[in-house]
C-alpha cells in the first residue's frame, strides 16, 4: 500500500510518518510538503535514507504537480496534514489560510477522484467546533455538536471539512475526518504555548501568557493522535467525523508553572499580555465514538507525556536553536514586541 502524507514535515505530519514507517514497514510513505516555515527537513532526517519513504517538496495548492505525483506514486491512502495551523498568524494575516486549508483540499480530493483511491483522511481540529463556558464542565464537544468557529484558522478548516463531506455526498469520494484537541510532543514549532515556554524558560526570557491564562485546553500526546488517524484509515467508516482527545484539560496558566517547576525557573518570568483577539475560552473533547467504534484511548499521562516533551527539547537543542536563530525573530518580534504587558494581580 502507499500512503501519500501532506505536511509531513510539520509537527503532527513529521511523527505520523515515523510512527507508520514503524508500524507499517511493508507500506510506502510519500511525504510531500511546501517546507513553509513550519517544515522543517531536518525533522526528517532520519528517515530520509529508508527505501520505504520518499520525500517530494510540492504545495497541495499546485495542481500539476499533485497530478504527477498521483501519476507516479498512484497512492492508495491520503492523509491530508498540510495546513497554516497557527491561530495567531491567521488573526495578522488570514489569506493564506484559506487558500492552503480549503483550496488545497479540494486540489488534493480532486486528485483523489481523478485517479482513485480507498481513503482520503482529513485531518481536522476540535476548533471548528467554536468554544465552550468555564462555567459548564458538564460540556463536551460531540461529533454532532455544530460548527462554530472563531478566528480564520478554525473556520479554514472548517471550510474545508464541509468541502470534505460535500465531496462524499456529491462524488462518492470515500473519506474520513479526525477533530482532535491540542497535540503536544517533539517536533513542536517553537510558536505553539508548550515549545515557546520551555524555550523562553530555558533562556530566562519573559513568558507571554495570554490574559489571564485561564483559557482551557485539552491536551493530547501526539502519539496517540497518530495511532488515532492510523486506526481510523484503516477501520474507520467512511463518511464518518472521529472527535480525538483524552479528557485531560489544562488552564494555560498551570501548564506555564508546570513547565516552570520543572526547568526549576522562578514564576516570576511569567507576564500576563494582551489577550488573543476573539480567544476560546475551552475547548473539551468528547471521544466515546472512536473509542467505543475502533477501541482508541489515549496511552500517555500528560505527567509522562510533559516530561517526555521537557526531555526532547532538552536533547534536541540544534533542532530548535536552528529555527529560533532564522525568520522566526522578526515573527516573535511582531507578535510579541508590541503586545503591553498587563498589570499583575
Ligand atoms: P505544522 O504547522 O507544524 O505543520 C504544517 C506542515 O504543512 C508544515 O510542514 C508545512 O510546511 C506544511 N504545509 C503548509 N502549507 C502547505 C502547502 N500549501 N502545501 C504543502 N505543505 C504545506 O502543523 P501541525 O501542528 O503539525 O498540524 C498538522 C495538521 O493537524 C493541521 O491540519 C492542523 O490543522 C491539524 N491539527 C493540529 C493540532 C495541533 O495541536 N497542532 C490539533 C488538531 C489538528
Ligand atoms: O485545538 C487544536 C488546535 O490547537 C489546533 O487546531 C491548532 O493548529 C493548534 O495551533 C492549537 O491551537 P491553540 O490556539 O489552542 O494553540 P496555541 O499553542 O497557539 O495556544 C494554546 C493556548 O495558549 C491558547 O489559549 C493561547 C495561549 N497562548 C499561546 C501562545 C503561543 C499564550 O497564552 N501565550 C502564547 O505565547
Amino acid at each position: 500500500m502507499t500512503i501519500l502524507v501532506t505536511g509531513g514535515a510539520g509537527f503532527i505530519g513529521s511523527n505520523f510518518v515515523f510512527h507508520m514507517l514503524e508500524h507499517h514497514p511493508s507500506d510506502k510513505i510519500v511525504c510531500v510538503d511546501k517546507l513553509t516555515y513550519a517544515g522543517n527537513l531536518s525533522t526528517l532526517r532520519s528517515v530520509m535514507e529508508n527505501p520505504a519513504f520518499r520525500f517530494v517538496r510540492a504545495d497541495i495548492c499546485d495542481r500539476t504537480a499533485i497530478c504527477r505525483l498521483f501519476e507516479e506514486e498512484k497512492p492508495d491512502i491520503v492523509v491530508n496534514f498540510a495546513a497554516e495551523s497557527h491561530v495567531d498568524r491567521s488573526i495578522e494575516d488570514p489569506g493564506i489560510f484559506l487558500t492552503t486549508n480549503i483550496l488545497g483540499t479540494q486540489v488534493l480530493m480532486d486528485a483523489c477522484r481523478k485517479y482513485g483511491i480507498t481513503r482520503y483522511h482529513q485531518v481536522s481540529t476540535d476548533e471548528v467546533y467554536g468554544d465552550l463556558p468555564l462555567d459548564r464542565p458538564d460540556l463536551f464537544f460531540t461529533e454532532e455538536t455544530p460548527i462554530h468557529t472563531s478566528s480564520p484558522y478554525s473556520s479554514s478548516k472548517a471550510g474545508a471539512d464541509l468541502l470534505v463531506l460535500a465531496y462524499h455526498r456529491t462524488y462518492g469520494l470515500p473519506v474520513t475526518i479526525s477533530r482532535c484537541s491540542n497535540n503536544y510532543g517533539p517536533y513542536h514549532f517553537p510558536e505553539k504555548l508548550i515549545p515557546l515556554m520551555i524555550i523562553n524558560a530555558l533562556a530566562d526570557k519573559p513568558l507571554p501568557v495570554y490574559g489571564e491564562g485561564l483559557n482551557v485546553r485539552d491536551w493530547l500526546y501526539v502519539e496517540d493522535h497518530c495511532r488515532a488517524i492510523d486506526l481510523i484509515i484503516h477501520e474507520g467508516r467512511v463518511g464518518e467525523v472521529y472527535n480525538v482527545g483524552g479528557h485531560n484539560e489544562m488552564r494555560n496558566i498551570d501548564i506555564v508553572k508546570l513547565i516552570c517547576e520543572k526547568l526549576g525557573k522562578p514564576e516570576s518570568l511569567i507576564t500576563h499580555v494582551a489577550d488573543r483577539k476573539g480567544h476560546d475560552m475551552r475547548y473539551a473533547i468528547d471521544p466515546t465514538k472512536i473509542h467505543n467504534e475502533l477501541g482508541w484511548l489515549p496511552e500517555t499521562k500528560f505527567a509522562d507525556g510533559i516530561q517526555k516533551t521537557i526531555d526532547w527539547y532538552l536533547a534536541n537543542r540544534d533542532w530548535w536553536e536552528e529555527i529560533i536563530s532564522g525568520e522566526y525573530q522578526s515573527y516573535y518580534e511582531k507578535m510579541y514586541g508590541e503586545r503591553d504587558p498587563l498589570p499583575v494581580g
